[in-house]
């Protein structure tokens, strides 16, 4: 990695970023790496944890940045998961308005969605992600070996958003995934790498079309599933239930949502339902009232029954937005189905928060 950040950046010293236990698995051998390039290089460890992704902990990195002397010769390099990314790349998006910065994404969510696209930020206690900067890296360096360490229940999370772009934009992904799901979470090197190519390619190529999410761009539709899934995460309290994992649920309900606006046809929820389910991902809302749900999809939208773009397939491999009240995204009777779906035995969100 050392040599293709000397060539892409021209940078004299590097900053890693990095969080405890990655920074004693990958980090010696990517400073290693960096100073055989002919690098200064220094490393940063934050700890683990979205609580990391705050303005706090951006004010400490350019009080290091500074104490190191870093100027725009330098370069950051995110050594992490998606937490890792979004924090370095607002550091050097907003350090002497801006320097150069590498993705070194470690987990599957990373690899394949948060370090591409260009899209860095904090939260704010208040919300997640709302404040923040498109800032494109230099270089996104994917070594699938990392996954070797990563959790089996993170590896399924970072899935659903392969899963997520092949219900979209491409239905033969969607058709290698049925096959090769299980290969693909087993780290198998074929399809771990095919499905891992093609998740990047799909999302460079919707950023290349839509960088800034306009009003009618495509990059909206990348949001498949995030609108009910942003609601879950709101109402666990960013514990128990992996973004992921919220998105493969709020994925199944625009789904089946979908077909009972005709835009989809029978059977489109079923076989995402059937394909997240066997990775092992839930496809059921946790049981929180739907007045809790409504309120967190109400949140960002000043008017109470503003309609939000809600993203729908509109079959396997095509997606559309239609907009919806939240009242509308979430019927009276949303539960009527039979819950066989549920997590286990023990229903999410009966434990309360
Ligand atoms: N910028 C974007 O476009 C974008 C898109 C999606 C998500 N995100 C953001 O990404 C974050 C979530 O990313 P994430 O799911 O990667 O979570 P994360 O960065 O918190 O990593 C998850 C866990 O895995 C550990 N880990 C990382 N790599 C590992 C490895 N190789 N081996 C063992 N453990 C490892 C981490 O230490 C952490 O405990 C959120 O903050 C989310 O807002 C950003
Ligand atoms: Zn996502």
């Amino acid at each position: 990695v050392g040599e293709e950040v000397a060539r892409r950046t021209g940078a004299r010293v590097a900053v890693v970023v990095t969080v405890p236990v990655l920074a004693r698995r990958y980090a010696p051998v990517a400073l290693r790496s960096l100073r055989a390039a002919g690098l200064r290089a220094h490393r940063v460890v934050v700890p683990d944890g979205d609580a990391s992704k705050s303005l706090a902990r951006v004010r400490q990195l350019y009080e290091v940045l500074l104490d190191l002397g870093v100027d725009r010769s330098g370069v950051l390099v995110a050594l992490g998961g998606g937490m890792v990314g979004d924090l370095t790349g607002f550091a050097a998006a907003t350090f002497l308005r801006g320097i150069p910065f590498v993705q070194i994404p470690t987990t599957l969510l990373a690899m394949v969605d948060a370090s591409v696209g260009g899209k860095v930020g904090v939260n704010l206690p208040r919300g997640k992600n709302l404040v923040g900067a498109f800032h494109q890296p230099r270089l996104v360096w994917i070594d699938l070996a990392t996954l070797g360490t990563l959790p089996l229940r993170q590896r399924a999370a970072g899935l659903a958003e392969v899963v997520k772009k092949a219900a979209a934009f491409d239905a033969r992904l969607f058709e290698r995934l049925e096959a090769e799901a299980g290969d693909v979470l087993a780290l198998a090197q074929g399809p771990l790498l095919a499905a891992v190519e093609r998740a990047c390619a799909i999302k460079a190529e919707v950023v290349r079309r839509d960088e800034r999410e306009g009003e009618a761009g495509v990059r909206r539709l990348l949001n498949f599933g995030h609108t009910l899934a942003h609601a879950v995460e709101t109402l666990t309290g960013y514990r128990r239930v992996l973004h992921g994992e919220a998105v493969a649920m709020g994925m199944v309900h625009a789904a089946r949502r979908s077909e009972d606006l005709a835009v989809a046809p029978a059977g489109t929820a079923a076989r995402l339902e059937a394909l997240l389910r066997r990775i092992g991902l839930p496809t059921e809302l946790p049981r929180f009232p739907r007045r809790a749900y409504l309120a967190a999809l109400r949140v960002d939208k000043k008017r109470r029954d503003a309609r939000i773009d809600y993203i729908v397939p509109r079959g396997i491999g095509s997606a559309t937005s239609v907009p919806l009240t939240p009242a509308e995204i979430l019927p009276a009777r949303w539960r009527r189905r039979p819950a066989e779906g549920c997590l286990g035995s023990e229903p999410m969100g009966a434990r309360g928060r």
